[in-house]
């Protein structure tokens, strides 16, 4: 009898992701409308990468930090897009536990990468734009290369800690996960084993990845507002304005969704509202960066067309 049980309890846990609830004729609409994103998103950032890689006119430290930041994004909403698109279209939501720690910790890490690799962003141009003579001293492509290798280290290191946490945790049997992905909260709170402690951690390490950068991205957006405030020509202090604004809209969506979903208390209340707001930040973030950030901008519109007339001129040739 006993050795039954302790079977029955090594027999692979396993975890069901409900997704978002299980209305059937749902499904295929989902599947086309996640398809389109995930098809527009991995073409947007991968087509910064390829510009700010062939165009040696973009080999600034503001162009690779875009391409950095395109990169990541293009991982991490592969790390959660593809997966939900086999469910929609089989039905088949069982992620094995081991499955659901590798999602988790590879989207961990990039997701904080990404909140660190924005405070950059924020504090280059705000050297650009407040303190332009000493733009080139103060921000070379070691300055780049540190603070973009300084953004994965320091994510690593976090969510290293929470793995070794995690990997802790006892889970038995099937348990059904009311989220589209395997995120920490709702891993945590179908343990069979205390998953309190590990929770206050993940407040806090959460709360290092999100509160400094988030305040200093405001600060340095700030400091700029005031400062195209104080610009003369009304053209260019309108466009300066509006670029720098949509900045500030979209961090400001990142890393308030990313708050309220970590940091606010687990109640059941809010779940719902939770889940909704994961998807502000795992799924519309990278989708909507890459315009704000690079297509709309002058000095990438003329590498595309560079890029655009001469992949035209080849095919002359052939
Ligand atoms: C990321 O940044 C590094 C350091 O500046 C740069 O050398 C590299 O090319 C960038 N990555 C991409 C994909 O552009």
């Amino acid at each position: 009898m006993e050795k039954m049980e302790r079977r029955n309890e090594t027999t692979t846990p396993e975890f069901i992701l409900l997704g978002f609830g299980d209305l059937q004729e749902l499904q295929f609409l989902l599947f086309v409308v996640f398809l389109i994103i995930y098809i527009a998103t991995m073409a947007g950032n991968i087509l910064i990468v390829i510009l700010v890689v062939t165009d040696p006119h973009l080999h600034t430290p503001m162009y690779f930090f875009l391409a950095n930041l395109s990169c990541l994004e293009s991982c991490y909403c592969s790390t959660i897009i593809p997966r939900m698109l086999v469910s929609f279209l089989t039905g088949n939501n069982h992620v094995s536990v081991n499955g659901c720690i590798v999602q988790l910790w590879v989207f961990g890490f990039l997701i904080a990468s990404e909140c660190y690799l924005l405070t950059a962003m924020s504090y280059d141009r705000y050297l650009a734009i407040c303190k332009p003579l000493h733009y080139s001293v103060l921000m070379n492509f070691k300055v780049c290369l540190q603070l973009i290798s300084g953004s994965f280290f320091g994510s690593f290191v976090i969510n290293l800690i929470l793995l070794l946490f995690v990997l802790q945790l006892h889970f038995c049997g099937h348990s059904v996960i009311d989220h589209f992905f395997c995120d920490f909260i709702p891993i945590a709170n179908v343990a069979c084993s205390d998953a309190h402690q590990i929770k206050l951690l993940s407040v806090l390490l959460t709360s290092i990845c999100t509160l400094p950068p988030f305040s200093i991205t405001i600060t340095s957006y700030g400091c700029i507002i005031i400062a195209i405030l104080g610009i003369p020509s009304t053209t260019g202090r309108q466009k300066a304005f509006s670029t720098c604004s949509s900045h500030l809209i979209v961090v400001t969506i990142f890393y308030g969704t990313l708050i309220i979903v970590y940091i606010l208390p687990d109640s059941n209340g809010l779940r719902e509202l939770k889940k909704l707001f994961s998807v502000f930040y795992t799924i519309l973030t990278p989708l909507i960066n890459p315009l704000i950030y690079s297509l709309r901008n002058n000095e990438v519109k003329v590498a595309l067309r560079k890029a655009a007339s001469k992949c035209a001129a080849c095919k002359h040739v052939d």
